[in-house]
């Protein structure tokens, strides 16, 4: 599944956005623990401002643990809790509860002083497309809840959903899309299959992901297309995905490099998590 990309609702869901912060306690924020910057939406911190939040940096099997920790350092630092999950199977998800009650800690025992005991907790769920709204969703709710899809323009009914005693989930309302426009955002998206290979030229993103690992991943890359002899400090990257290609077997009539059939192979084997566990961008250190 893949973005389709419709930029002009925006607006509309800001303002339900506005509208549903005013009838929840928290915010949830899923992000792309491979790419925790691109994945999310430039506009989310001015719309959420002071409310508690908490990030669940999804993808977190396909991404390095190192670098994921990282991250949640670097949240924490900034007085937000972060915590690894994988929605697919459900790895880490049992933080997710305790998390939002330590992000709510002092209002919930400004409630309790209040004599609103066992007051139930809202949480919204924010996310960009594809960064794994639907398999939280279906996760936390044991299936009983299926996630509105991603279509701008569908107006969304309540969508509200308990999981479990005193705590109940709001689907995000509406779409919120990463800052396409920045072009590495662009890129860093186009690899993690976020964005349909169609609208992209396969060799440049290709190409622009080998220099990218190169650069943080040379082992796993060396070790991968058995490259063990390349110095990837004298190649470019379309280089390297002649090398690869070479290595491959992949040629075409009068022996040139299919080095179309090989930067499809690559990023797919990327997404595959088979070159490795991969984070693109670092705390602290995003481009
Ligand atoms: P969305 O609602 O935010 O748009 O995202 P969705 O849950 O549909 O997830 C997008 C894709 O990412 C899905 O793959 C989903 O299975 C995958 N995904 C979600 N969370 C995780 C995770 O923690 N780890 C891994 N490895 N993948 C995850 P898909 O290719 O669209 O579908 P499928 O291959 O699962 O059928």
């Amino acid at each position: 599944q893949s973005i389709q990309w419709f930029p002009g609702h925006m607006t509309r869901t800001k303002r339900q956005i506005e509208k549903y912060l005013k009838q929840v306690d928290a915010v949830a924020e899923i992000v792309d623990a491979r790419i925790p910057v691109s994945s999310r939406n430039p506009d989310l911190d001015r719309l959420i401002q002071n409310k508690p939040r908490v990030i669940l940096l999804n993808k977190s099997d396909m991404a390095d643990a190192a670098a994921t920790k990282d991250w949640v350092v670097s949240y924490q630092q900034q007085q937000i809790s972060a915590i690894p999950v994988d929605c697919k199977s459900g790895r880490g998800l049992r933080a997710f509860q305790p998390a939002v009650k330590a992000a709510l800690a002092p209002r919930i025992e400004a409630w309790k002083q209040k004599g609103m005991v066992g007051r139930t907790i809202r949480v919204m769920i924010v996310g960009v497309p594809n960064v794994g709204k639907s398999s939280l969703i279906n996760r936390l709710s044991n299936g009983s809840h299926a996630a509105v899809e991603d279509r701008p323009g569908v107006t969304r009914a309540n969508q509200w959903f308990p999981i479990g005693k005193g705590f109940d989930l709001l689907d995000t309302p509406g779409v919120l899309w990463p800052k396409f426009e920045d072009k590495v955002v662009g890129e860093h998206l186009a690899f993690t299959g976020a964005v349909k290979d169609d609208v992209v030229d396969t060799e440049g993103l290709a190409a622009r992901l080998l220099e990218l690992l190169c650069r943080l991943y040379p082992d796993a890359l060396r070790a991968r297309y058995k490259l063990e002899q390349a110095d990837f400090s004298q190649l470019e990257g379309w280089q390297v995905l002649e090398l690869i290609g070479q290595k491959r077997g992949m040629l075409i009539a009068g022996g040139e490099i299919d080095t179309e059939r090989a930067s499809m192979m690559l990023l797919d084997e990327f997404r595959g998590g088979k070159i490795g566990r991969i984070t693109l961008e670092r705390a602290g250190k995003v481009r």
